[in-house]
């Protein structure tokens, strides 16, 4: 058995992955960590220095001069933008949409991916993105490619805004989610595509607990966990 796990899972935005991962991290005694929100980090750096996020020159001379870190809190990680925990800062809309432009540029993926790899060095971990299984931990044992109808993400994406207490629109909400597909899959580096050995899960008629024990009952069956979900 592996002294150090590492599960990925990566899909587009809405397909389930930050409930499957955290509840599987629960479930495994594993570190949760969602990937995402150290592009987020720099993202809210961007809007914050009046700094667009599609120029990649400002982007890049921006992201040299950022410390994004993680750091452990109330048992989760929590993302830091120069030293300040800012992970109740980086779910804006403005934020996101950011987050989408300055994913593509690729200094700042190999700064938050040698970041990525570093806060994975002492634990296991299920961590979430979009190339965790291609391009973060490619020899990951476990790689689930998690998907769901484009109409079935955006509704889960406006309940949470709306639990989150914004105003959002089911349209404007699956267009947002049509435009970060887009720019998720056409970027050149890492473009959102699932790894040759993961495994593919749609979610759309499944229940967050339907897909967490598929997922357990394949990390048994690889001899990852025991069978009772316990690592
Ligand atoms: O998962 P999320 O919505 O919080 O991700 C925010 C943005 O970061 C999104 O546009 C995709 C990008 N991202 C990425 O390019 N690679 C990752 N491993 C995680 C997120």
């Amino acid at each position: 058995m592996p002294k150090r796990l590492i599960i990925a899972i990566d899909g587009p935005a809405g397909a389930g992955k930050s409930t499957v991962a955290r509840a599987l991290a629960g479930r495994l005694g594993l570190t949760y960590i969602d990937s995402g929100a150290t592009y987020r980090a720099v993202a809210l750096k961007a809007v914050e220095s009046g700094v667009s996020p599609d120029d990649p020159a400002a982007v890049i001379e921006l992201v040299n001069r950022s410390k994004v870190g993680f750091v452990a809190k109330d048992g989760d990680w929590h993302v830091t933008l120069d030293g300040c925990d800012v992970t109740g800062l980086i779910r804006t809309p403005e934020v996101t949409q950011a987050a989408a432009w300055v994913s593509r540029v690729p200094e700042v993926r190999q700064k938050l991916i040698a970041l990525q790899r570093e806060v994975a060095r002492e634990a296991g971990v299920v961590m979430e993105g979009r190339d965790i299984g291609t391009v973060v931990f490619p020899d990951a044992p476990l790689k689930i490619f998690l998907e769901a109808d484009p109409s079935e993400r955006a509704r889960r994406r406006l309940d949470q805004e709306q639990a989150g207490g914004r105003r959002a629109g089911l349209s404007a909400t699956a267009d947002e989610i049509r435009q970060r597909d887009r720019l998720d899959a056409e970027r050149k580096v890492s473009p959102l595509v699932p790894a040759a050995d993961a495994v593919r899960i749609d979610s759309t008629d499944l229940s967050a607990e339907e897909v967490l024990e598929r997922i357990l009952s394949l990390a048994a069956d690889r001899g990852l966990i025991r069978e009772r979900g316990t690592l």
